[in-house]
C-alpha cells in the first residue's frame, strides 16, 4: 500500500519535504503539489498533478494525506479542511497563528473523537534529540535540573517580523521543552536586546526544572542549534553538527550549516517516515498532536503578548481532553 500525498506550499520547506516524500518515504508517493504559484509547484511535482487552490488538493479523491508547507498565516484553515475531509495531515509548525484558532482545530478533531493532525515540530524526530531524551528517560544523569538551548539563524527572512521571534522561532524550544522534559511550563522571564534580537529566555518548568534559551536570528555567521540537559548526577549535550574538518596554513576549520535543511535532514526525513508509518499502521507515534500544536502555540501567545515587560510572565494552560491522554 502506497499513502497518495498531497504538498501544500511548494518553497524552501515544500521542496525538501517533497523531495523526502519522492526519495526516502517507503509507502508513500508525491501525488499531489500545490501553490499559488504553478510553475513552482510544477519544479518539484514530477508525475504529480499540480494544484493552484489547496482546498482542491484536499478535496481531490486522488489525495489519502496532505503535508502544508505553506505560509504560518494558511494553516489554521488548511487544517481543518482536512479535520473535515478526514484526511491525515502533517502541518508544518506552528499549527496556527493564534491561540484560538489552534483551540477549534483541538475541538474539530475532539468532536471526531480521532486524531488526524501532526504538526512538523521535527526535533522530536533528530537523532540527537532522540538519543538526549532516551538517556534521560533511563536516568542516566538522575534528575533533570537544567536544560540549556541555543537557536541561532544567520539572519531572519523577511517575513519574519514583530512576535514572530517568539511565535515562528521559539515555539520550536516550548516544544523541546514540554517534550523532552515530560512537563508542562509554569512562568518565563525574557529579556530583549534593544534592537528586538537576540533574546534571553529563562523558564521554569512544573517539575521543578529549569531552562534558558538564547535565540538569535540574526547572528550572521550560520545556523546552529544545540541543547545540554543538566541532571544531579551528570550532564547529556547533543553532538555537534557532523562537519568534515579541514586543517590548512595553519588552520583547522570546518563547516557551519547555514540553515535548517542540513542542520535536520535526518530529523525531517524520520518525521515524514513516522507519520507514514502511523497512518498505514494505526500506530500512534511521538510527533507533536493538535493538542502540543494548541498549547504552544497558546504559550507563545501569551509571551508575545509581554515579552517587553522584562517581568515573569506566569502561564495559563487548560486541561487535556481524553483524546490526548
Ligand atoms: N520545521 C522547520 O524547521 C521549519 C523551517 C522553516 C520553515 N518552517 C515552516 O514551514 C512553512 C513554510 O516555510 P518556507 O520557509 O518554506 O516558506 P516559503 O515562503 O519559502 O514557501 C511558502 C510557499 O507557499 C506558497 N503559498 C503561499 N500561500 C499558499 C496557499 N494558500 N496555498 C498554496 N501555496 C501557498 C508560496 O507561494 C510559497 O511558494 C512555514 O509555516 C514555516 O514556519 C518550518
Amino acid at each position: 500500500m502506497s499513502i497518495a500525498v498531497g504538498l501544500i506550499g511548494a518553497g524552501v520547506m515544500g521542496k525538501e519535504h517533497g523531495r523526502i516524500l519522492s526519495m526516502y518515504t517507503p509507502n508513500a508517493h508525491l501525488a499531489g503539489v500545490c501553490d499559488f504559484d504553478p510553475e513552482k509547484a510544477r519544479s518539484i511535482a514530477g508525475k504529480a498533478n499540480v494544484f493552484t487552490d489547496p482546498l482542491d488538493l484536499i478535496a481531490s479523491q486522488d489525495i489519502d494525506a496532505v503535508l502544508i508547507a505553506s505560509p504560518d498565516s494558511t494553516h489554521a484553515e488548511l487544517v481543518q479542511a482536512c479535520i473535515a475531509a478526514e484526511k491525515p495531515v502533517l502541518c508544518e509548525k506552528p499549527l496556527a497563528m493564534t491561540a484560538e484558532q489552534a483551540r477549534l482545530i483541538v475541538e474539530a478533531e475532539c468532536k471526531k473523537g480521532r486524531s488526524f493532525v501532526q504538526v512538523g515540530y521535527m526535533r522530536r524526530f533528530d537523532p540527537g534529540y532522540v538519543e538526549l531524551k532516551r538517556l534521560l528517560d533511563a536516568d542516566a544523569i538522575g534528575k533533570p535540573e537544567i536544560l540549556h538551548n541555543l537557536h541561532r539563524n544567520p539572519v531572519a527572512p523577511d517575513w519574519m517580523t514583530g512576535d514572530m521571534l517568539i511565535t515562528n522561532a521559539f515555539v520550536h524550544e516550548i516544544d523541546v521543552m514540554r517534550w523532552l522534559m515530560g512537563t508542562e511550563l509554569d512562568s518565563v522571564r525574557i529579556t530583549v536586546a534593544e534592537k528586538g534580537d537576540p533574546m534571553l529566555i529563562v523558564t521554569r518548568l512544573t517539575n521543578g526544572a529549569m531552562s534558558s534559551t538564547e535565540l538569535y536570528m540574526n547572528c550572521k555567521f550560520g545556523y546552529q542549534v544545540h541543547a545540554e540537559l543538566v541532571g544531579d548526577e551528570g550532564t547529556i549535550a547533543l553532538p555537534d553538527f557532523a562537519s568534515p574538518i579541514v586543517n590548512k596554513s595553519g588552520c583547522r576549520t570546518a563547516n557551519v550549516p547555514l540553515n535548517w535543511v542540513p542542520r535536520f535532514v535526518e530529523a525531517y526525513q524520520a518525521q515524514t517516515r513516522s507519520w507514514v508509518h502511523s497512518i498505514t499502521s494505526g500506530v500512534p507515534n511521538h510527533g507533536a498532536t493538535a493538542w502540543d500544536g494548541y498549547i504552544t502555540t497558546l504559550i507563545a501567545e501569551q509571551l508575545a503578548e509581554q515579552c517587553n515587560s522584562d517581568q515573569t510572565i506566569l502561564l495559563g494552560l487548560p486541561s487535556r481532553p481524553s483524546l490526548y491522554r
